[in-house]
């Protein structure tokens, strides 16, 4: 690959020093199934789908080729003035596998986008709807809503956040439900699930006229995948219903399958307002992303030209047609060949795996749902003590998989597997081996 380490230095990647990257860049060459191969001809078990992302597999393809047709007919339309068949294709299709009556969507090329795009959304129906005061976001600590100043701000995760400071004004954050270390020492049930309780005090203090909606991650990634108790998102239904909030589920991560339903929303039972999406809904082949939202919401966007309450947003590569196609064809394999039901027996085979380690005495918790795993690791699990911070336990599992050929997203104190959701039996086994193998190693090193 000769010149590559010199190369890598006109890039800028994600949250990455590349100072360091540059030393021992990963380049990936290829990818197909569960599996990539980098550069050196090195193969690694892809134990986290991209990023929570090629939930197809790699290489997959009825997707290539629709893509590839595609581009032959028609590479782009903007969405400004025009659109095309394959953004109303893609539509109608979205239409039948989202919850509840949210049949209209409005198509992006990504999950900032979405998230974005739907806290203007929820401001604009209020303004329209007689409630123009309507502007605060609600959204938790520790939850991750993308990059963009607006998604920054309702992020909750400090050490994104903190660096670019002042963030827009207008979030307001409350405590994730983060039951195996409640922030409010409290435990389950006898809390009363307090965590969700406490967003109507929170909406009460900050006066309800002035709140427009309520974002969450269904199952929060970058807070260690933190999973609520099952009542939790039907008690912020109920508040959000009462204070004519709306409530918009950050489905980038848990849609499409990925939590053993199309949507997150189905494993916990509760519809909300808006639903985000983006990376598995093309599963990565080609940028995509998209909101979808129910008929009282779209309604208040029609009327006569001259009244201008149109949906006053956009972006250039909405709808795209080639991105429109591989999303077509991703969630058409999604639907035919049963993914999230195999999430579901896929994530049991895991978690049959995580129960048999449980004898080296350093699984705290497992958490998640479907093929979105998170385990956190302590050095007592009677006390729940964690590893000291430097130890970066998880850290080191992370590093130890890459090095023998497996990758999972790692934190000091927990680590996520989240692998295709086309992953056999047999290739479950393989990752297990892997990261079983490094949990071994790290606690070796680390006592
Ligand atoms: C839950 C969630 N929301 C939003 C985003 C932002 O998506 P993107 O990176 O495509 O802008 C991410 C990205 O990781 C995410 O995990």
């Amino acid at each position: 690959m000769g010149e590559t380490n010199k190369e890598v230095e006109h890039l800028f990647l994600d949250f990455m020093q590349m100072k360091d990257f540059a030393k021992d860049p990963l380049v990936m060459k290829s990818a197909q199934g569960v599996w990539y191969e980098d550069v050196h001809g090195k193969r690694y078990l892809d134990g986290l789908s991209g990023v929570f992302v090629v939930n197809v597999g790699h290489g997959n393809r009825r997707v290539i080729d629709a893509m590839k047709q595609q581009l032959d007919e028609l590479a782009f339309a903007p969405p400004l003035h025009a659109t095309n068949m394959r953004a109303i294709e893609l539509a109608a299709l979205l239409a039948k596998v989202t919850p509840g009556d949210l049949h209209t969507f409005k198509l992006l090329s990504g999950g900032s986008e979405a998230t974005e795009s739907a806290m203007k959304l929820a401001r604009q129906y209020h303004r329209q709807t007689g409630h123009p005061q309507k502007y605060k976001v609600v959204s938790r600590y520790e939850g991750y809503h993308g990059a963009t100043l607006g998604a920054l701000a309702a992020s909750g995760v400090t050490k994104r956040r903190s660096t670019f400071e002042p963030l827009p004004g207008g979030y307001v954050h409350v405590f994730p439900p983060t039951c195996y270390r409640c922030p409010y020492g409290l435990k389950y049930p006898e809390c009363g699930v307090l965590c969700a309780s406490i967003v109507e005090s929170v909406i009460k203090q900050e006066d309800p006229a002035t709140v427009s909606s309520l974002i969450v991650e269904p199952i929060g990634n970058t807070g260690g995948i933190v999973t609520p108790p099952k009542e939790y998102y039907k008690i912020l239904r109920e508040i959000c219903d009462k204070y004519d909030v709306l409530l918009i589920f950050d489905e980038i991560i848990t849609g499409f399958g990925r939590t053993g339903e199309m949507f997150g929303a189905g494993t916990f039972g509760v519809t909300p307002d808006i639903i985000c999406m983006g990376k598995g809904m093309s599963s990565g082949y080609s940028p995509v992303g998209g909101i979808a939202f129910g008929d009282e919401i779209a309604e208040a966007f029609y009327g006569e030209a001259s009244a201008g309450v149109h949906f006053n947003h956009g972006h250039t590569f909405g709808g795209n047609p080639v991105s429109s196609a591989a999303a077509i064809a991703s969630v058409s394999e999604t639907v035919e060949r049963k993914l999230p039901a195999r999430a579901r027996e896929m994530g049991d085979a895991v978690r049959r795996r995580l129960r048999e380690m449980e004898g080296e005495g350093v699984i705290g918790d497992v958490r998640g749902a479907g093929l979105l795993i998170g385990v956190e690791f302590v050095k007592d699990p009677e006390t729940k003590e964690q590893f000291p911070e430097g130890a970066a336990f998880g850290a080191r599992v992370g590093r130890k998989a890459l090095k023998k050929g497996l990758i999972i997203r790692s934190d000091p104190h927990w680590v996520a597997l989240a692998p295709p959701l086309v992953i056999e039996k047999g290739e479950v086994d393989t990752m297990m081996d892997i990261f079983s193998e490094c949990v071994s190693e790290t606690l070796k090193e680390v006592s």
